[in-house]
C-alpha cells in the first residue's frame, strides 16, 4: 500500500539513537514522513542518520530544550528508555519526569499526537522488573499525565506495551494484542513496535488507545492496521 504523503505533519523522535528509536525513525522515513530527532549526541545521531532528519541537540531533564525540539512538530514519538538505577539516565529521570516533562512542553507546543513505547506489566508494583529502580511503576505515572493530557481538545494519544524487544525487520509475524495488562511473556521485534506507533499517526482507530503486544507467529504482514481492530 502505498502510504507516501499520507500524514503531512513533522514528527519529533525522542530517544531516536536508541534501537527501538532508530526504526521508528527509519520506519517514517519510509511512509516520506519528515523527521526531528532529539538527541544528547549530535555526533551519534547524525552518524546513524545523516543528513535525512533534523537534529536538535539538548537533554530530557531541561524544558527550555525539549521546547526548541517541539516546536513546529504535530506529533511526537517517544522511544526513550532508562539505563541506570540511579543519576540522569534512572527510570524515575527518563521514563517518568523525562516523559512527563515531554508531553507537558508538547502539549503547550500545539501537538496533536503523543505515542510512547511502554512496557508489559506496568500496571504490576510487584513485578521483579520494579527491581530496576521502579521502572514499570515510573512508566506507568508517564502513561497516567499522556491519558490526562492527550485524549482531548483535539489531542490524541497511542501508548503500545511490548513484551520483550528484539532486533530484526518488520512485519515478519503476526501479532497479539491485548488491554488490560494480563499478558506475562512473550517478545515482539522493535520494528513493529515502531510500525505500530508511525502508522498510529494517521489511523483513527489507533487514537486514544493502550495495548499490550506481543509476536505470535511467523508470517509475512502486509501492514499492521488490522491489529487496531481488535483492541476496544
Ligand atoms: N528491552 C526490552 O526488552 C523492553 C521491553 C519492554 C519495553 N521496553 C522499553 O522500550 C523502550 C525502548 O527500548 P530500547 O531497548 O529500544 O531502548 P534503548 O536502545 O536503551 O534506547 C533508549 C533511548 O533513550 C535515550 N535516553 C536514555 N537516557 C536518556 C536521557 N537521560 N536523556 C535523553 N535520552 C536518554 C537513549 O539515548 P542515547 O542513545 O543517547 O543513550 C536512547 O536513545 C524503553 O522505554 C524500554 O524501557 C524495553
Amino acid at each position: 500500500m502505498n502510504r507516501e504523503g499520507l500524514y503531512k505533519g513533522k514528527v519529533l523522535v525522542v530517544g531516536a539513537t536508541g534501537k527501538s528509536g532508530q526504526w521508528v525513525v527509519k520506519r517514517l522515513l519510509h511512509y516520506g514522513v519528515p523527521v526531528r530527532v532529539f538527541s544528547r549526541d549530535r555526533e551519534k545521531a547524525q552518524g546513524l542518520f545523516g543528513e535525512g532528519v533534523e537534529i536538535v541537540t539538548g537533554k530530557i531533564q531541561s524544558s527550555a530544550d525539549i521546547e526548541r525540539a517541539v516546536a513546529g512538530c504535530s506529533a511526537v514519538i517517544s522511544a526513550l528508555g532508562s539505563s541506570a538505577v540511579t543519576g540522569e539516565s534512572s527510570p524515575g529521570e527518563v521514563d517518568r519526569d523525562g516523559v512527563i516533562r515531554l508531553v507537558d512542553e508538547a502539549k503547550r507546543a500545539g501537538v496533536k499526537h503523543f505515542g510512547i513505547i511502554s512496557s508489559l506489566a506496568v500496571t504490576k508494583w510487584y513485578h521483579p522488573l520494579n527491581l530496576f529502580g521502579g521502572v514499570l511503576t515510573k512508566k506507568w505515572e508517564a502513561e497516567e499525565h499522556i491519558r490526562a493530557l492527550f485524549a482531548n481538545e483535539g489531542r490524541s494519544y497511542t501508548i503500545v506495551r511490548p513484551g520483550g524487544l528484539k532486533d530484526g525487520e518488520p512485519l515478519l509475524h503476526k501479532l497479539h494484542v491485548d488491554t488490560g495488562d494480563r499478558l506475562w511473556n512473550g517478545f515482539i521485534n522493535r520494528a513493529d513496535v515502531a510500525e505500530l506507533l508511525v502508522i498510529s499517526l494517521w489511523l483513527e482507530k489507533a487514537k486514544n488507545k493502550t495495548f499490550e503486544v506481543v509476536n505470535d507467529v511467523e508470517e509475512p504482514q502486509a501492514d499492521l492496521d488490522k491489529y487496531y481492530d481488535a483492541l476496544p
